[in-house]
């Protein structure tokens, strides 16, 4: 009998798979999950101590504090900081929202500064300026920066600082999605969470390293700040019940903490085999379309992996026919956004973002991406870019 062809379509290609996380980490998650279960303590429990040390360890810095998200990781931060009304932070529009609407919870103003067109982070000359018109316009203090780590990549600390030291400001990392990233080589390397004296994080699933849910910690080498953070995440309770100042609740499960201990395990090999895919699409797609760059130094989380093309929607279609998943993060800056609106000057305000906006398309990403599945992505952007 003649061989049947095998017609069934390839299966879908997700951005992200937890599911083939989930065959390598699973059982461990379980074990740890069972512990938690037993023991009962369920909110800052063993597994959050635990973890809290850990993340420590992991960013070379004295203090993690967790807490229930990386938004309040944000608010929690600057509120630490004293940064309230009346007070300038300097942001990126080209972000989640998270990034300026934790500034606006303080009661703070988000001054928005335009990126760097190669690395989609902050552009520290546009900082200077921003902090020169706001100077001179002399309605707000100039207090913070919060440079963000786009894709996983880290913004251009070295630069940040010495921009920041001038101004009198202070720096806060919103490595929301750079968490596993390192910034210098050899003797120079330094993880994220030691590029800044304020770190947060988030752990949202579909993050370089995410938990079953929302959580987010705050990084610190400042004994001062950490435990400031410390109770503000617990209602402004200090160690003897004092209520001394108005918190949040904002704490992290110990069931969470169980599968981020779990996902720390096998987090380097992870970062390693996205480091990898990155290279496979730079390999196949430099010459055709633009490719984001790596950093010169240390490495980046490859949170996302995001081309940019004036063909945008076409590229797509093809992808959407081929059953892969695709996104646009940021399909707009913040300050062209109603709520933000107020914040920026509309329009044309800050070009590269816009444009920026206007081009991204991020393709799948993950820690378990093979090479064939790569090949397929790239083949099927190739085949749309040569259809006339
Ligand atoms: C840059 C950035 N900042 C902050 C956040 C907020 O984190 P969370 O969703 O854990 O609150 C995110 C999440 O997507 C982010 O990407």
């Amino acid at each position: 009998m003649a061989a049947v062809p095998d017609l069934s379509p390839l299966p879908p290609v997700p951005l992200v798979d937890l599911q083939k996380q989930l065959a390598v980490v699973g059982d461990a998650i379980q074990q740890r999950m069972a512990a938690v279960l037993q023991g009962g303590d369920f909110i800052l429990g063993g597994a959050v101590g635990e973890l809290e040390g850990r993340l420590a360890d992991y960013a070379g810095v004295a203090q993690a504090i967790t807490v229930a998200n990386g938004t309040d990781a944000l608010q929690i931060a600057l509120m630490a900081m004293d940064v309230g009304a009346g007070d300038a932070v300097f942001v990126p529009p080209f972000t989640f929202a998270a990034t300026a609407g934790a500034v606006v919870l303080t009661g703070a103003t988000p001054v928005f500064v335009d990126i760097d067109d190669t690395t989609f982070t902050m552009d520290p000359l546009q900082l200077e300026n921003k902090v020169a018109a706001v100077r001179a316009a002399g309605a707000l203090t100039p207090r913070a920066v919060i440079p963000v780590d786009l894709f996983g990549r880290p913004a251009d600390y070295p630069a940040i600082h010495a921009v920041a030291q001038a101004a009198g400001l202070q720096v806060l990392a919103d490595a929301a999605q750079s968490f596993g990233a390192v910034q210098g080589d050899g003797q120079e390397a330094r993880p994220v969470g030691s590029l800044a004296p304020m770190t947060t994080v988030s752990f949202y699933p579909s993050k370089p390293l995410g938990c079953f849910g929302d959580g987010g910690a705050i990084l610190t080498d400042d004994p001062t700040l950490a435990e400031r953070c410390r109770r503000l995440r617990g209602h402004g309770f200090d160690a003897t019940g004092e209520a001394r100042q108005v918190g949040m609740n904002s704490r992290l499960d110990s069931l969470q903490a169980a599968v981020l201990l779990a996902k720390l395990d096998v987090f380097d090999q992870e970062l390693a085999a996205r480091s990898q895919a990155a290279a496979w699409y730079d390999e196949r797609l430099r010459d055709s379309l633009r490719t984001p760059e790596s950093p010169p130094d240390g490495r980046s989380a490859w949170a996302v992996y995001s081309i940019r093309t004036r063909e945008r929607e076409r590229l797509r279609q093809a992808l959407r026919e081929a059953g892969i998943a695709s996104a646009i993060y940021y399909a707009k800056p913040l300050h062209l956004h109603e709520a933000y609106a107020a914040f920026g000057d509309g329009a044309g305000s800050l070009p590269v973002s816009e444009t920026a906006s206007a081009e991204v398309l991020a393709l799948p990403m993950h820690g378990y991406l093979d090479e064939p599945t790569v090949t397929r992505v790239c083949d099927t952007l190739l085949g749309a870019l040569a259809k006339p």
